[in-house]
């Protein structure tokens, strides 16, 4: 066993902590020996009994004030993995508690709630740290290769289309259509995936952008008030991302595009295609005296399971790191920030004709 073991509690047993973060955790337990998770919160009952099946170890409570009063000095980290409308108030009260935060995506349901829990980490000098998991996926890491390897040249524009037939489903004891209703979600489809999109966007340009323009619809107005489809252009000192997002396709699908003045990548679900210039002594044709290699392979990264449960691991030693070495509020923290704040500036562009507005980050 490792000699730092950390004592977690999870809130919210639903569908990315069963199949997610749990067994990640047990895996982790029996593998480093470096974590252990002493109690399980939910509110809802039918959850509880899951959980006490899954974790018979664990101690397990309604709410979070009832872990709290009862597990003092015998927890060092919190996993929020609730809707996103509980996020805030389950963050501020750990990090008063002197507890490091785990926080699934999307950090805050609005920027507000993400500048002041920023602030609450800092002067607490507490870890809060957002699950980035795409940044994990096995793809992602190759894109990251390929780009830093200089092969593709410089990027300068990125497209990122996440196609699902349907919303995302919580766990039915609960509330399954829960992303469908603001109250609990915040926002549809952007608020649900859009980080997913939005950090890769600032890993693959290396910067991070100044501005937004978006659209997007809703086509069940009657039944549900979040967004199903979305759409927007970030523009950044060194070029475009666009992000297309939608729940209303008819296949379930992943395709991103990453633009080299040297080459390209195009990945569609686990097939991935790296294209490189070449000089050609040809005639000077439409696209100049150039060819392309063209290096494919598959790559296989589970995207399908929503669960993402082999991308925890090292996201979360992540977490692990910054806890160890005192990075309260690290650069994933203030790309989260960011990313609400596309969010929260995009759907203020939707609703104004998609007039172009400035993000300043933090
Ligand atoms: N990073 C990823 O790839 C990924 C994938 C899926 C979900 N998520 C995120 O995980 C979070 C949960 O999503 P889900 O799909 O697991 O939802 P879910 O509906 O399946 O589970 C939510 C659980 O939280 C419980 N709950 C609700 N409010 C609570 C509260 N205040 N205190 C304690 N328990 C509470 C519910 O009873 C339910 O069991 C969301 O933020 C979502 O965006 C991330």
């Amino acid at each position: 066993m490792s000699k730092t073991q950390l004592r977690g509690a999870v809130i919210g047993y639903g569908f990315i902590s069963s199949k997610g973060h749990i067994p990640a955790y047990l895996e982790r337990a029996k593998s480093k020996g470096d974590v252990k998770i002493v109690a399980i919160v939910d509110t809802c009952e039918a959850r509880r009994e899951v959980a006490k099946k899954a974790l018979p170890e664990a101690r397990v409570y309604a709410t979070a004030d009832e872990l709290y009063a009862a597990e003092q000095g015998n927890l060092d980290f919190v996993d929020i993995s609730t809707p996103p409308c509980d996020h805030a108030k389950l963050a501020h009260q750990a990090l008063d508690l002197g507890l490091h935060v785990l926080c699934e995506k999307p950090l805050t349901a609005t920027l507000d709630e993400a500048k002041a829990l920023l602030e609450h980490a800092t002067r607490v000098k507490r870890v809060l740290f957002p699950c980035h998991n795409y940044k994990h996926a096995p793809v992602v890491k190759k894109i990251r290769e390929v780009i830093a390897s200089g092969k593709i040249g410089k990027v300068r524009s990125l497209t990122l289309s996440t196609y699902r037939n349907t919303h995302a489903k919580g766990v039915t004891e609960w509330n399954t259509h829960w992303r469908r209703q603001f109250q609990y979600s915040g926002g549809g489809i952007a608020m649900d995936h859009g980080s997913h999109s939005f950090y890769l966007t600032f890993d693959w340009l290396g910067a991070y952008p100044t501005a937004v323009t978006a659209k997007m619809t809703n086509l069940e107005p009657q039944k549900y008030d979040t967004e199903d489809n979305f759409s927007c252009v970030l523009t950044f000192p060194n070029g475009l991302a666009h992000a297309h997002l939608t729940w209303t396709a008819g296949v379930r699908k992943v395709t991103y595009t990453v633009q080299g003045d040297q080459g390209a990548i195009r990945v569609e679900d686990d097939d991935i295609e790296i294209a490189v210039m070449k000089k050609t002594d040809g005639p000077d044709v439409a696209q100049g005296a150039v060819a392309w290699d063209f290096e494919r392979s598959t790559i296989s990264w589970n995207w399908m399971d929503a669960s993402h449960v082999t991308w925890f691991d090292s996201l979360f030693t992540q977490f692990a790191t910054a806890i160890e070495q005192g990075e309260w509020v690290g650069k994933e923290a203030k790309e989260a920030y960011r990313c609400i704040e596309i969010i929260s500036q995009s759907y203020a562009s939707a609703k104004n004709e998609c007039r172009e507005l400035k993000l300043s980050g933090i």
